[in-house]
């Protein structure tokens, strides 16, 4: 792909953003927004996992030493735990109609000396600065139609950054830390105090484009990622290299029109896969332009990384999936990867019911391995666990595009049919499972994978010798823990869990910097 750019690709397909003319022209549905505040505050006043679904306290959240519980935290695990995810979902009397729709709260947890600080911090992007001083929301989102929406130039003024984080190199050759959405721009912050610096530009004919929040890292720290523009079946993707420049983009062309959340990589290769979850019609919000085609196979594309316009096409059975595990390429260029799949009910009604306090029951998302043939074929493989709904998949990224044996997913669903209870480590190549539940009165959050620091005489070599580190929301004590596991151990229980004095609504991804 070299550094070479295509200006005027790059241009129309900004300029092709339909998402601006839909979102502008959204619909008005005042009596539904106010029974959803309603809806919602009568069944936080009887669920506790509501809680899970309440703005945060504050608009900046500080404790400089989150209280130890149990256990200690292991030595040589020092760095910083970034998450991020939707942390406000209520202005004016009016409550958002989903989930994915609340304006984006960033944390970091730093692990140094044993203990741990937590900061949070809203993402001031320009929604959230605006809404702010009107006192309102003024713009519809994905799923939640507002009611005199003002006029918008592009996918930016509805930018809500609270999907991932990347920690990367800027501009000025210092660290920082992005916040990442998917339609629109990342927004830059200082990695230590949170404070948002702005949007990134990372090439001026690049401005306001789609970048994906999953962002694929290879070992060298080279960043791989994509935005996409559904209303045109176009996909950009983004080469960044390790110290934080764009080294190259194109846009691909004939990407089928199916929500792509995330995508897999190999060696090699980078997969995309669209799923039969389609932009069809148009309708009031985005999340209604598509719709579930439950006979429409999902459709494949596999591009070169050393060369984007070399292709293949393979068609899957009908599904839709957020997230992948890993994908790796055998000798004879078969392709395998790991995705949790179900259908699109989550995204189209379970993130609404949430919001106004009820449950929505999708079909869980099962662990499925996928295989694509050198010939042209494709086909699940296999299904790794009966256990229903897995999400979250992770996996010791120095594996990353191997055959890797350990994947880790967060799973088992709550007896009350909201949230997952257990971290769960897979056996790619035994089938064991072994888990540590967390408890019915739970909701865990991705957990991420830290290998061990290597050192000159003491190294992970082991695939899973490294921790996991993730969050949880703990109903009985109303209050969001830091949980730490031996990922070699996980039936152990963590190694040390910390609470914070505050619950904090639940959120998306995470990512680590080493100290
Ligand atoms: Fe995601």
């Amino acid at each position: 792909m070299g550094t070479e750019f295509s200006r005027r690709a790059a241009l129309q397909t900004l300029a092709a953003s339909g998402a601006v003319a839909a979102l502008a022209s959204t619909g008005i549905n005042a009596s539904a927004q106010t029974s959803n505040f309603d809806s919602y505050g009568a069944s936080a006043k009887k669920n506790p996992w509501a809680l899970g679904w309440r703005s945060a306290g504050a608009a900046d959240l500080s404790t400089p030493e989150v209280k130890l519980i149990s256990g200690k935290i292991p030595a040589g695990l020092s760095g910083t735990f970034y998450r991020n995810g939707p942390a406000l979902f209520e202005r004016d009397g009016l409550r958002l109609d989903h989930w994915f729709d609340g304006d984006g709260m960033v944390h970091a947890y730093n692990i140094s000396g044993g203990k741990v600080s937590h900061t949070g911090r809203m993402v001031r992007t320009g929604k959230y600065l605006r809404e702010e001083k009107a006192g309102r929301f003024l713009v519809s989102g994905l799923g939640t139609k507002i009611e005199n929406p003002v006029a918008i130039s592009g996918p930016d003024d509805v930018n809500v950054a609270n999907t991932s984080v990347l920690p990367i190199i800027g501009a000025n050759g210092d660290s920082e830390l992005l916040a990442l959405w998917e339609g629109g721009s990342v927004y830059r912050l200082d990695d230590t105090s949170l404070e948002t610096l702005g949007t990134k530009t990372w090439a001026p004919e690049l401005q306001g484009m789609p970048f994906s929040a999953h962002p694929k890292i290879e070992n060298d720290g080279t960043v791989w990622n994509f935005g996409q523009d559904f209303f045109n079946n176009r996909m950009i993707i983004y080469k960044i290299s390790p110290k934080g420049k764009l080294a190259g983009m194109r846009v691909l062309k004939n990407i089928p029109g199916g929500m792509i959340h995330d995508f897999c990589m190999t060696k090699k290769h980078l997969i995309f896969v669209a799923p039969s979850f389609r932009i069809t019609r148009k309708a009031d919000t985005i999340l209604d332009m598509f719709k579930w085609l439950p006979n429409e196979s999902q459709r494949v594309i596999v591009v070169e990384k050393d060369n984007l316009d070399n292709r293949r096409e393979y068609e899957l059975p009908p599904g839709f999936q957020f997230h992948y595990g890993n994908a790796w390429e055998d000798k004879s260029g078969d392709i395998r990867f790991s995705v949790c799949v179900g259908d699109s009910g989550f995204i189209e009604k379970g993130a609404k019911a949430l919001m106004r306090g009820e449950i929505y029951e999708s079909a869980p998302a099962r662990l499925a391995h996928v295989v694509l043939r050198k010939n042209g074929s494709a086909k699940i493989e296999s299904i790794l666990s009966e256990r229903a709904t897995h999400e979250f998949p992770q996996f010791n990224a120095r594996f990353s595009g191997q055959n890797a044996r350990y994947l880790y997913t967060v799973g088992d669903q709550a007896k009350t049919g909201v949230g997952q209870i257990s971290i769960l480590k897979h056996d790619l190549k035994t089938g064991k499972i072994t888990a540590h539940n967390y408890g019915e009165h739970s909701i865990v959050e991705e957990h991420l994978y830290i290998p061990r620091p290597r050192t000159a005489h003491l190294g992970a070599i082991r695939e899973d010798d490294g921790w996991l580190i993730g969050t949880s929301l703990n109903l009985k004590t109303k209050a969001t823990r830091l949980n730490i596991l031996n990922a070699a151990r996980l039936e152990d229980g963590p190694l040390a869990v910390l609470e914070l004095p505050y619950a904090l609504p639940l959120g998306f991804h995470g990512a680590w910097k080493k100290a």
